[in-house]
C-alpha cells in the first residue's frame, strides 16, 4: 500500500530539467542507482506489482541497456531467471533479431535462440517507456520464441509519447511525465 512518493522522494528519482537551458528534460536514472534505499524502494514497488497481477511469472526479460540495472533484481526479489536482450552483435551462439526504428535511425535487438521456452511467462522490463519502439521490438523478438508475455514493466513512462498504445500487452509504470 506504499506509493513510490512515500517511500523515496520523487525528486530524487528523475532530475527532470536539471540544466534550465535544456529543451527537453533530462531524465536521468542515475540518482535512483546512487542512493541503496531508493533503488531497494524500486524493486520493493516493482516486486510487489509482479507478485500480485504476474504470480505466474517464470522469467525476466531486461532490454539492453538500462534494463540491465533492475531486471536482474527483480528476477531475484521474485526467485526467476534474467534473460538478455541485447543490441545486434552482442550475443554468443544461435540468436533471433528483430529490427525496429529509432527517432533518426534503425536498430535491432537479439535474443539467444534458446533463451526462453515456447509458453513460457515472461515479464519484460526496461528503464523508460518513450516512444515505445524498444519494448514493442522486445515483445515481437519473445512472440518469435512464442513466449507468453505478460506485462512491461518500466520505471518511467513519457504519457505524451503514447508508447504503451504500441505495445500488445499493459504497461506497469512507476513515474509518469
Ligand atoms: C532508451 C531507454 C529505453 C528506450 C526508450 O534506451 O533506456 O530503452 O530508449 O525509448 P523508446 O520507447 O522510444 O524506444 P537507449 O537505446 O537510448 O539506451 P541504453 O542502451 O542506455 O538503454
Ligand atoms: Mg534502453
Amino acid at each position: 500500500n506504499h506509493t513510490l512518493q512515500e517511500h523515496t522522494m520523487q525528486p530524487l528519482i528523475f532530475h527532470l530539467g536539471r540544466d534550465p537551458g535544456e529543451k527537453q528534460p533530462i531524465r536521468d536514472i542515475c540518482p535512483i542507482l546512487k542512493e541503496p534505499k531508493v533503488l531497494a524502494a524500486v524493486i520493493d514497488l516493482l516486486e510487489e506489482h509482479a507478485r500480485q497481477n504476474h504470480p505466474e511469472t517464470e522469467l525476466i526479460v531486461g532490454l539492453d541497456a538500462r534494463g540491465f540495472l533492475f531486471g536482474p533484481l527483480l528476477a531475484q526479489r521474485l526467485g526467476v531467471g534474467f534473460v538478455l536482450v541485447r543490441k545486434k552483435g552482442k550475443l554468443p551462439g544461435p540468436t533471433l533479431s528483430v529490427a525496429y526504428t529509432l527517432e533518426y535511425a534503425m536498430a535491432e535487438v537479439e535474443i539467444q535462440a534458446d533463451a526462453v521456452q515456447p509458453g513460457q511467462n515472461v515479464l519484460v522490463i526496461d528503464d523508460l517507456l518513450a516512444t515505445g519502439g524498444t519494448l514493442y521490438a522486445a515483445c515481437e523478438l519473445l512472440k518469435k520464441q512464442r513466449a507468453q508475455v505478460l506485462g512491461c514493466l518500466v520505471v518511467m513512462e513519457l504519457k505524451d509519447l503514447h508508447g504503451a498504445e504500441k505495445l500488445p500487452v499493459p504497461v506497469f509504470s512507476l513515474l509518469q511525465a
